[in-house]
């Protein structure tokens, strides 16, 4: 056996990134590009490409087409437009539209983390793209990768009328200082920064690594706006919450305090052992780490203490699509939500939208962590006509809770780690219970995510569906099990896996046997949360199902189907 036959996953991926930083490789990729797909060594294709924002599109099979826990993957790749804040002028998006429709068989994804997703590229278009997005001040860089994600911010930064304080250009700081910086290229793994300056943290703060909210404290009689700092969340297949740190963030120490913590985890040799247990989380679920150990170590390394933390009320109400015509908190302006369904559009719909923006605003977009698309300081006079075009186009000023609460991950389509195909699923789903449930009168999340990596994130849903295959006479078919009741703010917890699955064809029935549970026996101005906080698992489970029925586990073992298996490795895909 060489030597490299015998290397873990982990230490190959380490030995690859110490030998090269692929953000001063941009040579080979043109060179490639010249050459074709079969120049392509494998470290690039399985590794440094997603320093790029770049991965390998997965066959339309998912897992089951392949081996080891991986599927077979197309001569092709997907491509993360990286978006801080999902700040976004026309121009860009107009770009993007045209990129699309080149190179991309004329559909994106908005994705979870405000960026835009372009499937099918191909290296011979992969240089093109690359130029093409930089004329326009955007970059692939670090959307993929083991280095800082999309540093991710309330969409409404700025305009919202209720907000503590815009956050946006501490977020935008923070990825000019982190994208593309040598320092920090070889992290152990993927490291998500989210930065809220609202009062509903809806870019979800708590499922970052570094999750910073707007606070004010009071000192010597003048109020001061800074942050609380939570550390190490991140969903995937062990889900962990945030740790709040004892610490007052005053805004000029915001960029020291992640750069202290992205030196932190850089260093942390421990996480860099096992790919699957190498986010920051597992300094807290494995290595003992507490809120107070690990703001010592912080501290030591930035050379200054915090002041202690103030009292916060993390918000109760978790529901914030910002879909629909809002006020801004500049007079006589407002932004103007349009649910892009399951996160999917358009080439048209983005060249669409962009002149939109122009015509009745200033030409200024957000992207949402709800895969949804906002124009805004539109003109309050402009904001009906500006609905009725964007609901020519189908995108949506409006729609139906089911509409406006789905969002799904790649799934099979593009997805080599996929056991269910999910986009196509989500909008049946989504005009099934439109049907069903005409009128449903509550906001809810529904989240739909291919396998338990949870990219859909089905953890922090009020109905997380988790895909996974059965056999239905004879047949493998899609299915998902379902979590229930997972909220983020004030009621933070992971959904709750309540023992029920069942195929993919009979989920619309058992949403809607639950919901109508919900909605004959509810108490008065009782949400869904509520409801489900007040049910066990057994009563959910005969709920979804019409009748008791037994627990199901939530992690069913592998079916093995012509020596593939049915189970993604559940590690290390983007
Ligand atoms: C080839 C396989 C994969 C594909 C196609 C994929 C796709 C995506 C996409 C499109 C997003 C949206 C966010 C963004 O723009 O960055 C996302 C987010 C996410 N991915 Fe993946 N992913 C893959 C593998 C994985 C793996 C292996 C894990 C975990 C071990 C994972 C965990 C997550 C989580 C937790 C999110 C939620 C976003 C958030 O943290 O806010 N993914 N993924
Ligand atoms: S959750 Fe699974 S199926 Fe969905 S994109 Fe992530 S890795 Fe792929």
């Amino acid at each position: 056996m060489t030597k490299n036959a015998q290397e873990t996953k982990a230490q190959r991926v380490e030995r690859l990134k110490r030998s090269k930083n692929p953000w001063e490789a941009l040579e080979e990729i043109r060179r490639f590009a010249r050459e074709g797909f079969e120049s392509i060594p494998p470290e690039w294709l399985g590794t440094y490409f997603r320093w790029w924002g770049v991965y390998t599109q997965g066959d339309g099979a998912g897992v089951t087409g392949g081996q080891n826990g991986e599927g077979r993957a197309l001569q092709c790749f997907m491509v993360r437009i990286r978006i801080p804040n999902g700040l976004l002028r026309s121009e860009q998006l107009r770009i993007i539209a045209d990129l699309t429709r080149r190179y991309a068989h004329g559909i994106a994804d908005i994705t979870v983390r405000q960026n835009i997703q372009l499937h099918w590229v191909t290296i011979e278009a992969l240089p093109d793209l690359l130029e093409a997005l930089a004329k326009v001040g955007l970059n692939t860089t670090g959307s993929c990768g083991d280095v800082t994600r999309n540093v991710t911010g309330c969409p409404v930064a700025g305009v919202d009328a209720d907000e503590i304080c815009d956050a946006s250009p501490i977020a935008l700081a923070a990825s000019r200082m982190l994208a593309g910086n040598g320092d920090f290229y070889n992290l152990p793994r993927k490291f998500k920064i989210s930065i809220a300056g609202c009062r509903v943290w809806c870019p979800y703060p708590e499922i970052n690594d570094i999750g910073l909210t707007a606070t004010t404290r009071v000192l010597r009689g003048t109020p001061e706006v800074g942050f609380s700092l939570r550390v190490a969340g991140g969903l995937s297949t062990d889900p962990h919450l945030g740790v709040r740190l004892n610490a007052f963030v005053r805004w000029h120490q915001v960029l020291p305090a992640i750069l202290g913590i992205a030196e932190l985890f850089r260093d942390s040799e421990v996480l860099r052992e096992h790919r699957e247990r190498a986010r920051l989380k597992f300094l807290f679920l494995q290595q003992g780490w507490t809120a107070e150990s690990f703001l010592e170590e912080l501290q030591r390394r930035i050379g200054f203490q915090f002041d202690p933390a103030v009292e916060e009320l993390p918000p109760a109400d978790v529901y914030r699509d910002h879909v629909g015509i809002h006020p801004q908190k500049q007079p006589g302006h407002c932004y103007v939500g349009a649910a892009v369904l399951r996160g999917r559009i358009t080439a048209e719909q983005m060249h669409a939208a962009a002149d939109l923006a122009d015509r009745f605003a200033a030409g200024e977009l957000r992207t949402t962590n709800m895969q949804n698309l906002l124009i805004v300081n539109v003109p309050r006079f402009n904001t009906e006509s500006l609905a009725k075009e964007l609901d020519a186009i189908g995108l949506r000023v409006g729609g139906s809770p089911f509409y406006r609460g789905t969002i799904a991950c790649s799934g099979t389509e593009f997805c080599k780690l996929a056991i269910t195909e999910t986009k196509s699923f989500s909008r049946w789903l989504v005009e099934e219970l439109d049907e069903r449930l005409p009128g449903f009168d509550q906001h809810l999340k529904l989240h739909v995510t291919g396998c338990p990596n949870s990219c859909g994130q089905h953890w922090i849903a009020d109905i997380g569906i988790d895909g996974k295959k059965m056999k239905v006479d004879g047949r493998l078919v899609d299915a998902y099990y379902f979590c229930l009741g997972g909220a983020l703010g004030l009621h933070q917890g992971t959904a709750r896996p309540v023992g029920y699955r069942c195929p993919a064809t009979e989920v619309p029935e058992a949403i809607e046997r639950l919901l109508r549970q919900y909605l004959a026996t509810r108490q008065a101005g009782e949400n869904l949360r509520r409801f489900f906080a007040r049910h066990t698992d057994t009563k959910l489970r005969e709920f979804l199902a019409g009748a008791p029925v037994e627990a199901v586990s939530r992690d069913v073992p592998a079916v093995s189907i012509g020596g593939a298996l049915t189970q993604s490795a559940g590690g290390d895909g983007d």
